[in-house]
C-alpha cells in the first residue's frame, strides 16, 4: 500500500503532516508549561487538542482499515465461490488490478448461467475471457468474441485459454484502436470496426476497454457502435460504474435508448452495472 488511506483519502504526505499537527500540539503545550512552571489553561486547551487530533486519526485510520477488511473477506469468499463452481485445471491468473476483482467475477459467472448467452462480445480481454469460457464449457454452448488493443496482452489472453484448454470457446482478436467515423463517435480511438463485421445477435456485451486513462469516456462507443448487432434482449454488462467516466457513459447510454435499456446495478468494489435490452 503506497498511500495510507483515510475516508478523505489523504496521501502520505498529508497523513504525515496531520500526524505531526497532533504531535505538535502536544509538544507545545508541554513547552508552555515548562517555561510557564505550571499547567496553565493554554497549556491544558492545547494539550487537549492534540489528543483529540491523534484520537480523530486513530479513529479513522481504524474505520478505514475495517473497511478494508471487510472487502477483503469479500474478496477472498467471492474467489472460492468461482473457483468451486468452475474448477480449474491449471491456476488461475491474479484476480483484480487491471483484471475483474473477485466480486465481479463472481457476478459475471452467475449472469452467464442465468442468461446462456449463445454469442458474448468482450470489449478488453484477460481473466473475464477465461472465466467466461469455463462458464460456456459448463454450459456446452457460447462463444465468446474478445477485442483486444494491445498485441502483447493478445498474446497473453490466448495463451491463458491455450494452458486451460479452452481455446475453442473464445476467440481473441487483436483489434488495434482506430479513430472512428461519424461527428459524435469520431472524437473516440476504438477498436478496429472491421474486427466485428461478420458477428451478428450479440446475447452479451461485455466492457472492460479500452484502457480508459487517457480519456475517461473511451468506453461509450461499445453501444452505439454496436447496439444494431445486439439481439433484442441482450445484456450489457458494464464494470467500473464508481469511476465518474463509466458511470456518466451508463447515463449517456439510458439518455439515448429511452425504454430500450433497464439498469440494474451491482455493489461491487468497482461498481457494476448491468443493462438489459429490450428492443
Ligand atoms: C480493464 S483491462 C481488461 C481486463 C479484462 N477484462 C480482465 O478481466 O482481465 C483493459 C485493458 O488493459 C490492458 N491490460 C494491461 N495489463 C493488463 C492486465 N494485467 N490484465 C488485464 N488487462 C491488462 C489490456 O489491453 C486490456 O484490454
Amino acid at each position: 500500500m503506497n498511500r495510507i488511506s483515510l475516508p478523505v483519502d489523504l496521501g502520505k504526505k498529508e497523513w504525515l503532516l496531520s500526524l505531526m499537527v497532533g504531535i505538535s500540539l502536544i509538544a507545545i503545550a508541554l513547552l508552555i508549561g515548562l517555561a510557564s512552571g505550571e499547567w496553565t489553561a493554554a497549556g491544558s486547551i492545547t494539550f487537549g487538542a492534540g489528543v483529540f487530533w491523534l484520537t480523530l486519526l486513530t479513529l479513522f485510520v481504524f474505520r478505514r482499515l475495517q473497511s478494508e477488511i471487510r472487502a477483503e473477506a469479500n474478496h477472498i469468499e467471492a474467489t472460492i465461490a468461482v473457483t468451486s463452481i468452475l474448477k480449474p485445471r491449471r491456476p488461475l491468473p491474479p484476480f483484480g488490478g487491471a483484471a475483474l476483482e473477485a466480486d465481479t467475477v463472481r457476478e459475471l459467472v452467475a449472469l452467464l448461467f442465468q442468461t446462456r448467452p449463445g454469442l458474448i462480445v468482450e470489449c478488453g480481454s484477460g481473466l473475464s475471457t477465461l472465466i467466461t469460457a469455463y462458464v460456456l464449457e459448463q454450459l456446452g454452448q457460447g462463444h465468446i468474441v474478445s477485442l483486444e488493443q494491445g498485441e502483447g496482452w493478445h498474446h497473453v489472453t490466448k495463451g491463458y485459454l491455450d494452458q486451460h484448454g479452452l481455446a475453442s470457446y473464445a476467440d481473441v482478436v487483436y483489434a488495434p484502436l482506430k479513430r472512428l467515423d461519424g461527428p459524435v463517435l469520431g472524437q473516440f480511438q476504438w477498436y478496429d470496426p472491421t474486427c466485428l463485421a461478420q458477428y451478428h445477435d450479440i446475447d452479451l456485451l461485455i466492457v472492460d476497454g479500452p484502457t480508459a486513462w487517457a480519456d475517461p469516456e473511451a468506453r461509450y462507443p461499445a453501444v452505439p457502435f454496436l447496439w444494431e448487432k445486439l439481439s433484442n434482449h441482450a445484456v450489457i454488462f458494464v464494470d467500473d460504474t464508481k469511476r465518474q467516466g463509466e458511470s456518466r457513459i451508463v447515463e449517456r447510454w439510458l439518455a439515448q435508448y429511452p425504454g430500450q435499456l433497464r439498469v440494474e446495478t451491482r455493489e461491487t468494489s468497482k461498481g457494476l452495472a448491468l443493462l438489459r435490452v429490450s428492443k
